[in-house]
């Protein structure tokens, strides 16, 4: 999603705008731009594509100017040209946005008339073009931007840049979110911290409706009706998030192999690995009295919340509605007292799941939120926050954050199981005992069968389609697959309960269509194998993940069999995440994509 900078700065900021969005690169953008105040005047370089494009741009035909800002753009409204790259200019005003306008027709219709030329396909013009219009009938910076605020309906992170004014940038935030970073005598503007981490580490967050003045000598905040306002000063841990690929070669596959050490992590936050017992996690939220729980997520992160659903349901007895967030806010649910609502996003800052947060507060329900970034909005505005301690993920596709998400929905299942006395005390001590060996068969299956599956890759990678079928917890796990294998290699592909093959998915196979199926040695494996035969029967190529029992029941050819270590059943789906994600990351590799930031994706999705 698009990234917003911003510096009142002491000397030439054009660099430090750059340095600023490289930070930025991760959340997904396709094309980029600066702009600075030169002797009072506004100037900008804009590109399409990939930073090294404005870099270029900008050393051909330098900026000058102290004070600027600056945008990665993720396209919405129109497409990633130069033209429709931001800043946009209007008379003497620069604006960047993150978000939506959504009543920007009806605007751009009204300031037309009112004679405004429009040089872009973007919402985002119109906002320009309107502070303009109330600069031109004599209203002041600040009440321009307050004016204009009020006039629009969406969602947006704003910073705008005056022409003449080499002392002020207004920003505001409603929706995506907005940091302040005070420095020594400069100022900062930020879409999160670590975008500010090179320059500082004392950040203020701007809340929902407010909009601040920021110049030299610091900020001022204001809220929707124009009070001012105190926000707390933080100690932000951007700097500690910022990320280097190390030895590898994609942040995805440093990411892929980082997981035994922050699976661990996260389970030593939530278990207590002397006692083998949970922790007391859930203060704030009382399980036994809960009739159900609602979980809603987007993406990967909805993903991990129907892994969950299967484990809070089996071991406490829970009922969990699950939901895709973007659906959950508008199916009017009905919600009670008596029910808690979780939502689990790795960035904590994505449009949807943060909609459905505030719907069910403005309910009452009780929130308790499992995410990735804690000093996100999601996190900010939770009753109770369950972190996933997997650090920075700078790869577009989730890895680590899934099986850190999944650890953390482990723990809250059996930690719920203990407060509604489905789970025993010997049976607590098993699944702990099955958390703390994640590290150890984590860190087995990477080590021992990725060549293998490098090697698989390159077969794969000539196919136009793929399905992934599993049973139970690997359903999920299926549905997990396919996306990360569409989203870095854009080969099509689903992913089925195997059990729904039968009803209509199985009238696709044929030898071009590898079928891939999760199947451990458990409960369900001979479901599982009859699916196996239909595909077989039909001519489909089958690629079986499976423990070593499974792989010596196995009663037909395989095209591939990926032979994973034998794992507890209640971990499986995190162990049997990784050759899901490896797969997927080498077979993109051999269609050479863009694998950290595939095309059209974004890592922070901060728009509906
Ligand atoms: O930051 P979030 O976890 O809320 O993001 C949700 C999805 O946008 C995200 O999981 C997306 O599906 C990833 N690209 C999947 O790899």
């Amino acid at each position: 999603m698009c990234g917003i900078v911003g510096i009142v700065g002491k000397s030439a900021v054009a660099p430090q705008l750059v340095d600023a969005l490289k930070r930025l690169e991760y959340r997904g953008y396709d094309s980029a731009g600066v702009a600075t105040l030169n002797n009072g005047k506004l100037e900008r370089r804009r590109a399409e594509g990939k930073l090294v494009n404005l870099e270029s741009r900008l050393q051909d035909s330098p900026l000058e100017g102290t004070i600027g800002i600056g945008h990665t753009r993720w396209a919405t409204h129109g497409a990633p040209t130069e033209q429709n790259a931001h800043p946009h200019f209007t008379q003497g005003v620069a604006v960047v946005h993150n978000g939506i306008i959504e009543n920007f027709a009806s605007l751009r219709d009204e300031l037309k008339e009112a004679g405004a030329q429009f040089s872009s396909q973007t919402d985002t013009e119109v906002v320009a073009h309107l502070v303009s219009s109330y600069l031109a009938k004599g209203a002041t910076p600040k009440e321009a931007a307050q004016q204009t605020l009020a006039r629009l309906e969406g969602a947006y992170a704003l910073a705008i840049l005056f022409e003449n004014h080499d002392n002020m940038i207004i920003g505001a935030r409603h929706g995506p979110p907005l940091a302040v970073g005070h420095g020594d005598g400069e100022m900062y503007l930020g879409s999160d911290s670590i975008a500010l981490a090179p320059f500082t580490d004392d950040v203020t967050y701007l809340e929902d409706g407010d909009w601040a003045v920021v110049t030299h000598d610091g900020v001022e905040v204001f809220d929707s009706a124009g009070n001012k306002v105190d926000r707390a000063r933080q100690t932000s841990q951007g700097a500690a998030m910022v990320a280097d690929k190390g030895n590898y070669k994609h942040f995805m596959l440093k990411e892929i192999h980082e997981q035994p050490e922050v699976i661990s992590r996260t389970i030593s936050h939530y278990v207590d690995f002397a006692t083998e017992t949970f922790k007391p996690i859930s203060e704030g939220i009382d399980f036994a009295k809960l009739d159900r729980l609602a979980v809603s997520a987007c993406g990967t992160a909805y993903y991990a919340g129907l892994i969950g659903k299967y484990w809070i349901e089996r071991y406490a007895r829970l009922p969990v509605e699950i939901d895709v967030a973007s659906e959950f806010r508008y199916r009017e649910m009905p919600l009670n007292g008596n029910m808690a609502a979780f939502f689990i996003s790795q960035s904590g800052e994505t449009a949807d799941t943060l909609a459905c947060l505030r719907y069910c507060k403005q309910s009452g329900v009780q929130i308790g939120a499992i995410v990735n970034v804690p000093e996100s909005t999601i996190a900010r505005e939770s009753d109770i926050v369950f972190p996933t301690l997997a650090g920075i993920e700078v790869g577009v596709a989730s890895t680590k954050a899934f099986t850190c998400q999944l650890a953390v929905l482990a723990s809250i299942a059996i930690a719920a199981g203990r407060a509604r006395c489905t789970v025993t005390d010997a049976e607590e001590k098993e699944l702990v005992r099955a958390l703390v060996s994640l590290e150890r068969l984590s860190s087995d299956t990477l080590g021992s069968g990725e060549a293998k599956i490098e090697a698989l890759s390159r077969d794969l990678a000539k196919y136009k389609n793929v399905l992934y079928l599993g049973r139970g917890t690997n359903f999920p796990l299926a549905l997990e697959g396919a996306l990360k294998l569409k989203e870095i290699s854009y080969i099509h592909a689903e992913g089925y309960a195997a059990g729904e093959l039968k009803h209509g998915p199985i009238a696709l196979i044929d030898e071009d269509m590898p079928v891939i199926v999760i199947a451990p040695f458990d409960g369900l494996y001979e479901k599982t194998m009859s699916n196996m035969q239909e595909v077989a029967a039909r001519g489909g190529q089958i690629i079986l993940i499976t423990d070593e029992k499974g792989a010596e029941h196995v009663s037909i050819d395989t095209m591939s069999t990926i032979v994973m270590p034998e794992v507890p059943e209640f971990i499986s789906p995190i162990i049997y995440s990784l050759p899901i994600q490896l797969l997927a990351y080498h077979t993109a590799v051999f269609m050479g994509t863009d694998v950290d930031q595939p095309r059209n994706l974004a890592k922070s999705v901060t728009v509906e």
